[in-house]
């Protein structure tokens, strides 16, 4: 379609680094793709379908954590950082797909988890097993309990996902988890634990990886003395965005830059303030970080509008490259959200789950945010599934659930399995080519709806009208047009449900969130539109790329 601009290559320069404008996109390795038959997703299952992710024009892939793991958070409770979960493939087939990326142009982003260990992890064995007051207990935060006979918690901090963050040993001690029993918190003040994550970091540097996401990046340190939350009203919080922790992250930038090519890290951090959150981004310590506030907003122009130079304006000060998400293995996917009354995402999930769904109107915003997202200055997220229009799936029969936020919240919330179902990718029936014929047993979550039919990788392909073209496109446009990724962008004035910007090389991108068609700018020619366009005009709930002349 654009024949005459030169390469992104060109425009950029040889010098930016990838990640300042990479679109990632993130595979959750137990529900992406099933290579030997046993109903979860593999490594075997990822190198199969790698063409797919090299054919949609990705940059990156980042790999939710396939260490070992008992799998009681997904893998989010690591017993080994150096190894691979057998579920899941072996070290060797990890080097393996490392490589074959690479060859592919796809660079490989792994996911650290330092918050927290799995209770199976070695050291937290040694820890139960040395008992109250010794040095393996010092790596992670044991206490006496408060009440007369240490009955009661040490304070009163609440786990993420429901009850108290402290759990009770054998011998009567109690030890902290911010999130599942599952999952003991290390002790960041411990110099042996600091020490083995710069080896961890070192060991999967020498294995090639690109980079890290790091796992509640500012969750690591604790305030002193661990208080009690209630009546704590002034910041930061006492457990999250403590001072202490931005010097780990300069310690581990130091590490990576004494590696070649440009290695990065992105931090999944939930702070919705902006200045904190720019501070992780400061020069010397990490390079992007998710920015979730586009993912809480709701379909609504202005408050996008309103995200956009807040987050633009928060990274231009430390010089770092905004990022985008719109969906995770953690929130309800975007075709969902978009399709209730209330668009907007919150923890809330209880709340909300079950609202009723118009699927159409939130596949055709989620097209419109697709345009959106991938024009925006900076890099970009696509979560698997995104670019087939998945959408959440909300009527899963409680026993299948494993969530432990559905576990831990007695059924209140029906926590993160409804983003997690398996890839439909060919066939009439399900699995939908999610695990190979004469499998030896059904999906890990085997609750794919009818409707995926129509929403195959295979079913997609070659259908212009289709999701999957749709992001096949906007990616193949956004490596040739030289305004899109890192750099600039200009608002123009446009009524209040419109957004209308333009990038350099004459590239414009308009967005309908109103109810009324909105004529388009006359002297442009349209690259490629979410909807079909009436007399150039935009139809609501709908974006559009526009090169001006
Ligand atoms: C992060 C992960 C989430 C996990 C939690 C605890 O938020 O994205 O999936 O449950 O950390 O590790």
């Amino acid at each position: 379609m654009v024949e005459d601009v030169p390469t992104y290559e060109d425009a950029q320069g040889k010098a930016t680094p990838w990640w300042r404008s990479a679109v990632i996109y993130q595979v959750y390795p137990r529900s992406f793709a099933d290579g030997n038959g046993d109903g979860t997703g593999d490594i075997a299952g990822l190198r199969g379908r790698l063409g797919h992710l090299a054919g949609l024009g990705v940059d990156a892939l980042w790999l939710s954590p396939w260490y070992v793991s008992p799998l009681a958070d997904g893998g989010y409770d690591v017993a080994d950082y150096r190894d691979i979960d057998p579920a899941f493939g072996t070290l060797d087939e990890a080097e393996a797909l490392i490589r074959e990326a690479h060859s592919l142009g796809l660079r490989i982003v792994v996911d650290l988890v330092p918050n927290h260990c799995s209770e199976q992890h070695p050291w937290f064995q040694a820890a139960l097993t040395a008992g109250p007051g010794s040095p393996e207990r010092e790596l992670f935060h044991f206490r006496t309990g408060r009440g007369e006979d240490g009955e009661l918690p040490p304070n009163d901090w609440p786990s993420h996902f429901g009850g108290p963050a402290w759990s009770r040993t054998a011998d009567g001690s109690w030890y902290l988890h911010m999130f599942a029993p599952e999952q003991p918190d290390w002790n960041w003040e411990n110099p042996e634990v600091r020490a083995e994550f710069l080896s961890v970091l070192r060991f999967w540097l020498d294995l090639g990886v690109d980079g890290f996401r790091i796992d509640v990046t500012d969750h690591l340190v604790k305030e002193d003395g661990l208080p009690d939350a209630a009546g704590h009203h002034h910041r930061p919080h006492p457990w999250r965005d403590q001072e202490g922790v931005h010097e780990i992250y300069r310690s581990w930038r130091k590490v990576l830059d004494t590696y070649p090519d440009d290695r990065a890290f992105v931090a999944e951090l939930w702070e919705q303030d902006p200045g904190r959150f720019a501070r992780y981004l400061r020069p010397d310590e990490l390079h992007t970080a998710f920015n979730f506030p586009l993912l809480r907003s709701p379909w609504d122009a202005r408050s996008f509008r309103e995200v956009i130079n807040a987050t633009l304006h928060a990274h231009a000060l430390v010089g770092a490259p905004a990022t985008w998400v719109l969906s995770n293995h953690d929130t309800t996917r975007h075709v969902t959200r978009y399709g209730r009354a209330d668009t907007s995402y919150g923890f809330d999930r209880a709340a909300r789950h079950g609202q009723p769904v118009d699927l159409a109107l939130g596949t055709r915003r989620a097209r419109a945010a697709a345009l959106l997202m991938l024009a925006l200055p900076g890099s970009a997220y696509v979560y698997q599934g995104d670019e087939l229009g998945l959408w959440e799936v909300e009527d899963i029969p409680d026993h299948l659930r494993q969530d432990p936020t559905w576990l831990r919240s007695g059924g209140l919330d029906r926590g993160r399995d409804g983003c997690r179902v398996p890839l439909p990718w060919e066939g009439e029936e399900r699995p939908f080519g999610f695990s190979p014929e004469r499998a030896s047993a059904a999906p890990w979550l085997d609750v794919q709806p009818d409707g995926w039919r129509e929403l195959t990788v295979a079913a997609q392909a070659g259908d212009p009208a289709s999701h999957l073209e749709l992001y096949r496109e906007a990616l193949r446009l956004r490596r040739t047009l030289r305004g899109l990724g890192d750099g600039p962008m200009h608002w123009h004035a446009s009524t209040p449900d419109v957004l209308d910007f333009t990038r350099p090389g004459a590239f414009r991108c308009v967005v309908n969130l109103g109810q009324e068609p909105t004529s388009l700018p006359t002297e442009t020619t349209v690259l490629l539109a979410s909807a079909e366009l009436v007399d150039h005009a935009l139809p609501p709930d709908a974006a559009v790329w526009l090169r001006e002349h």
